[in-house]
């Protein structure tokens, strides 16, 4: 008889699972209302900041009741390392026009906070009518820039962590848990 789990082959390169898919879909439940809530009935411009908050996004946007519009933005603060680059670079811009409109930008996971403070900084010229953040991930230790999330999935220690839309050099994305790459996985080990 087939096994009634069969685990992604990628699992095997996790040290750890540090949140499981299960864990994932509840929380992006209450996620879902609780930005319903602090909404309204009010339109939602999501901005989603690819490619790692792909799978977050696509997830959320399904829990969230409001009438809604989708736009992706594309940042790269990492190379195929482990360690960010510095300052974020911009590489696709806005498509809709955010102007007098609610922005919700949702990014995969809040680190230093350089990205997310760029991204806001880069709406606002734009006059929205309101910019709230979601992020599934935050680490709090690492923080470069202050900035908080309006809305948090979970808060994590300083790991590197692969899955669900993260990737270590474009891999692992598609794994469906969140989880610590091996350290002799990553190049160069600094998040060791
Ligand atoms: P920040 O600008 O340092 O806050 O970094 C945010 C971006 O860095 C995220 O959008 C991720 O793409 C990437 N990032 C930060 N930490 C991790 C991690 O542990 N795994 C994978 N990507 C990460
Ligand atoms: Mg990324």
């Amino acid at each position: 008889m087939a096994n009634s789990v069969t685990l992604h082959p990628a699992h095997a390169d996790l040290d750890s699972i540090l949140v499981t898919e299960e864990s994932i879909k509840r929380r992006i439940r209450k996620l879902g209302t609780d930005v319903a809530a602090a909404y309204g009935d009010e339109e939602i411009t999501v901005v989603s900041i690819i490619n790692g908050a792909i799978l977050f996004t696509a997830d959320l946007v399904r829990a969230i009741a409001n009438p809604i519009r989708l736009d992706c933005i594309r940042i790269s603060s990492y190379r195929n390392e482990t360690k960010s680059l510095g300052k974020p670079q911009l590489f696709h811009s806005l498509t809709l026009d955010v102007a007098n409109r609610h922005v919700l930008l949702i990014d995969d996971i809040l680190d230093t906070g350089k990205t997310l403070s760029m991204v806001v900084g880069l709406i606002q010229k734009q006059s929205p009518a309101s910019v709230k953040t979601c992020v599934l991930l935050d680490k709090k230790g690492r923080r470069e820039v202050a900035f908080e999330a309006d809305f948090v999935g979970f808060q994590i220690p300083d790991k590197f962590v692969v899955g669900y839309g993260l990737d270590f050099a474009e891999r692992y994305r598609n794994l469906p848990c969140i989880g610590v790459l091996k350290p002799h996985l990553q190049n160069p080990p600094e998040w060791a």
